[in-house]
């Protein structure tokens, strides 16, 4: 594996960063008294579960990596997680993957109800792009703020991660080449690990687009290589430590990396992705104006986690 440079700086700030980020978000989901109460309790049940924030993180390893203020970032931020949330709350429907077990609770759909599971999805949509509408950042970048909503949007619609779930339930039942589920893959999961990476670096404006690019394959890398370690822990790891159930997709015949090529196989594909990831980010580097630490060491977690 490519040379890695471990930091404990970006790991001593990550609880500074999400303690503002909890804050942010909880100032939006607070139920107030009336008609809509349950379905605001549901929303709020479906986002302060213990989700591991990755996405966030990333955007703020992105944001220290050009030079930005991580705190500045915390509409972007917020907005990949609850759409990452809202994801989560419908690919465990019964019409979908008809999971019990999210973040060690009750699905969202169980805790409330069908109805409430699917309204809970398109509210939590919506207050994504509410959040970024009402950032001030808006003021001073617009036209950045407008490359956000293009690469959130995309990563997120049909062409990103509902295309990608549509695309994995056409799969069941099938063994598609490699080549098919990764780009399943990519755009299920890589689009909105990618938009994470992408947003701060979007909303200033002054990186190349060879660099852009760069930053882009990086996040494609690590997205791909992210769904592989979830195929993987729902084979090898632990319902209590994962805090979701596991064997769910051989009962469904989901079509998955290690159930296609082999566990090994998948081990070892996670570590050529890693090692791609490193590579463009590295090729991405001579622009970068702060400091990659955040970035190079969330690649390693995320591509060698065990929840
Ligand atoms: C799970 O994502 C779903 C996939 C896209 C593979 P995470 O593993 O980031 O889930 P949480 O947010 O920590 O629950
Ligand atoms: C897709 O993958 C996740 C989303 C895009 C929401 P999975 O269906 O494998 O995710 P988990 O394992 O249920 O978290
Ligand atoms: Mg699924
Ligand atoms: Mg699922
Ligand atoms: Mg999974």
């Amino acid at each position: 594996m490519a040379q890695v440079r471990h930091s404990a700086g970006f790991e001593t700030r990550i609880s500074d960063y999400l303690e503002v980020f909890e804050q942010t978000l909880k100032a939006r989901l607070v139920a107030k008294p009336g008609l809509d109460t349950r379905l605001k309790e549901a929303m709020h049940y479906a986002v302060f579960n213990g989700g591991k924030r990755l996405r966030p993180l990333l955007v703020f390893a992105s944001a220290e990596a050009i030079g930005v203020d991580p705190r500045s970032m915390m509409a972007p931020a917020a907005a990949v997680e609850l759409i990452h949330c809202y994801s989560l709350v419908h690919d465990d429907l019964p019409a979908m993957d008809d999971d019990a077990l999210r973040r060690g609770r009750p699905t969202t759909h169980l805790a409330y109800d069908e109805a409430t599971a699917i309204l809970v999805g398109d509210a939590l949509q919506a207050l994504a792009y509410q959040l970024l509408a009402d950032d001030p950042l808006g003021a001073s970048h617009a036209h950045g703020v407008i490359r956000v909503l293009q690469e959130l949007t995309e990563a997120c619609g049909a062409d990103g991660m509902a295309g990608g779930q549509a695309w994995d339930l056409q799969l069941e039942r099938h063994r598609p080449d490699r080549a098919t589920l990764e780009t399943m893959f990519a755009l299920k999961t890589g689009a909105l690990i990618r938009t994470s990476v992408m947003m701060p670096c979007l909303l200033i404006d002054d990186l190349s687009n060879e660099c852009l690019d760069h930053l882009r394959q990086f996040g494609e890398h690590l997205g791909l290589a992210f769904q592989i370690r979830d195929d993987l822990l729902d084979v090898e790891g632990e319902s209590d430590i994962i805090g979701k159930p596991t064997g769910s997709d051989a009962a469904k015949d989901k079509a998955t990396w290690p159930g296609l090529f082999g566990t090994g196989a998948a081990k070892e594909r996670i570590n050529e992705l890693y090692d791609q990831a490193m590579r463009a980010l590295s090729a991405a580097q001579p622009e970068l104006q702060g400091d990659s630490e955040g970035l190079i060491w969330l690649a390693s977690q995320l591509t060698q986690r065990d929840h």
